[in-house]
């Protein structure tokens, strides 16, 4: 009876013990397909691997590239159209190194010269969720360049004069959070891939990091310590609030910044946010701010910009140009408004914008399109003055450069 009972309690705790770590394993499962969901956000996979309306993950998205389009693929575990037949090694390849299926390469469109930074057991996080997904058929075929950058095995060389693979090293001089910061920044969050300068080759120009970069009509700005082209007059505060809603006293994020903010920076945790904004006060990248004259008051491209921005902007932005707080963007001190390129400018005031909106900053105001009311003189005119009025200074825009703009917003706005 005695040894029966003992027998029971010994099956019971083996079958406890059994039960237990089956659990354990669950529960270290689930807590790494948490993270790899948590990651998928950081890195915003869904945003390039998702069509407008279509299902997530399921690939279709046409990219424009330099060289032509590319059809982002299908992500989903699919056996037949997405990456259900891949190994964790595959994926590890895909993510960090631009090996496809089978070894073959994989474009730069795919951030994976960022991604190369990621930590093992992040890929691994990463392969765990995405493997939870919902299978999708939907059939992509990627490659829709021309002749001859369809031909993949280019890639070979492109990789050799612009890739490096390699994890992302710590700077032991810095705190744990700078680290985090620098982390997110250069590996997950693939900044760089839209505010890295790039090469002929679209290739990152390594030795000035987030300087400012043109993307599909757009650019995003110069977002180093600099304190006339960069964000070094913006405080750590400032910085937090527009990776959190999208806007702040400075500006409000538009375009590919606006979706950037919208599917990853916003739905980061409070402790990510703030260590990309401590690295980024701190990167020790964008030199010293080198002194610009501005185009002088008298001249009669800035006496005509005056007299369209009265008329047409002050209403809104006013006159002193100081704007208002998470409604009208600042003009004055403006690092976007003083870049060296001025794309951004030239969009923004032919087609308009509307702002984007977060749980957080849920009104969503519009800057008016004036492509219609003013011609390429005046537009060119009131960018100049915008550009060298109230202590900004930067160089003039000329006609040329909005009439080439408005042609190609003309064939893809
Ligand atoms: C900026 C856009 C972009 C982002 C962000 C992005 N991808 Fe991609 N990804 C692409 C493109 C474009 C390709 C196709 C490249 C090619 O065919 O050469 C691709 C290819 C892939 C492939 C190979 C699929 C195949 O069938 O060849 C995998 C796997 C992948 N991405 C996973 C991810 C994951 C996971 C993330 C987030 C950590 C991510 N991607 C983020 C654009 C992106
Ligand atoms: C898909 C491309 C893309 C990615 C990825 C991206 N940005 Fe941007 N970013 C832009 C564009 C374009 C703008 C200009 C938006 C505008 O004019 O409102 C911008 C604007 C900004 C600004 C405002 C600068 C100013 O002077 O107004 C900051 C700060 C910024 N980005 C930080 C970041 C950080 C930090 C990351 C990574 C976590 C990041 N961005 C990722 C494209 C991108
Ligand atoms: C009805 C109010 C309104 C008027 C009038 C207006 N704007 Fe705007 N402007 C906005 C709003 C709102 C934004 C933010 C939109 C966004 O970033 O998507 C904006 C954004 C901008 C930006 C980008 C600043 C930044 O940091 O993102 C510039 C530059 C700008 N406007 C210049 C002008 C000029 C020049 C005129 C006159 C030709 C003008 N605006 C007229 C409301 C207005």
């Amino acid at each position: 009876m005695l040894s029966s009972v003992k027998i029971s309690i010994a099956a019971s705790l083996l079958i406890f013990s059994a039960y237990g770590s089956a659990r354990a394993q669950d529960l270290q499962s689930s807590d790494r397909i948490a993270r790899g969901h948590y990651l998928a956000t950081l890195s915003d996979c869904a945003g390039c691997h998702t069509a407008p309306s279509g299902q997530p993950y399921a690939g279709g998205l046409a990219l424009d590239t330099p060289f032509g389009k590319i059809l982002v693929p299908n992500i989903t575990p699919d056996t037949d159209t997405g990456i259900g037949q891949w190994t964790d090694d595959e994926f590890a390849a895909a993510l960090r190194d631009g090996r496809g299926h089978g070894g073959s390469r994989l474009y730069p469109a795919m951030p994976y010269p960022a991604f190369t930074k990621l930590s093992d057991e992040d890929v691994h996080d990463l392969r765990a969720y995405f493997a939870t997904l919902e299978p999708v058929k939907n059939k992509v075929i990627a490659n829709q360049l021309p002749f001859p950058f369809n031909i993949r095995s280019l890639l070979i060389a492109w990789n050799a004069l612009n890739f490096t693979s390699g994890r992302f090293q710590p700077n032991p001089q810095k705190s744990a959070e700078w680290n985090r910061g620098a982390y997110i920044v250069q590996g997950p969050a693939h900044c760089g891939t839209c505010h890295t300068p790039k090469t002929v080759l679209g290739g990152d120009k390594t030795d000035t990091p987030l300087a400012g970069a043109k993307l599909q009509g757009w650019f995003a700005p110069n977002i180093t310590t600099n304190s006339r082209t960069g964000i070094g007059g913006w405080s750590k505060d400032e910085l937090v609030q527009y990776l959190k809603t999208g806007s702040n006293a400075w500006t409000l994020a538009s375009g590919p910044m606006a979706e950037a903010v919208t599917h990853s920076t916003s739905q980061m945790n409070d402790d990510d946010i703030m260590a990309i904004a401590t690295y980024l006060k701190d990167s020790g990248i964008g030199g010293d701010a080198i002194k610009v004259a501005p185009v002088a008051a008298n001249d009669p491209v800035m006496k005509a910009g005056a007299a369209i921005y009265k008329d047409n902007c002050a209403a809104c932005h006013k006159e002193s140009g100081l704007g208002e707080p998470a409604l009208f963007p600042r003009l004055a001190g403006s690092a976007l408004v003083q870049s060296d390129n001025s794309t951004t400018l030239e969009r923004l005031v032919l087609h308009g914008n509307r702002a984007v909106s977060t749980a957080f900053a849920p009104t969503a105001p519009a800057m008016p399109a004036f492509d219609w009311r003013l011609n390429d003189a005046e537009v060119a005119a009131v960018i100049t003055y915008i550009r060298n009025s109230w202590g900004n200074a930067a160089s003039t825009v000329s006609s040329k450069e909005i009439a080439d703009q408005r042609a190609l917003l003309a064939r893809s706005p």
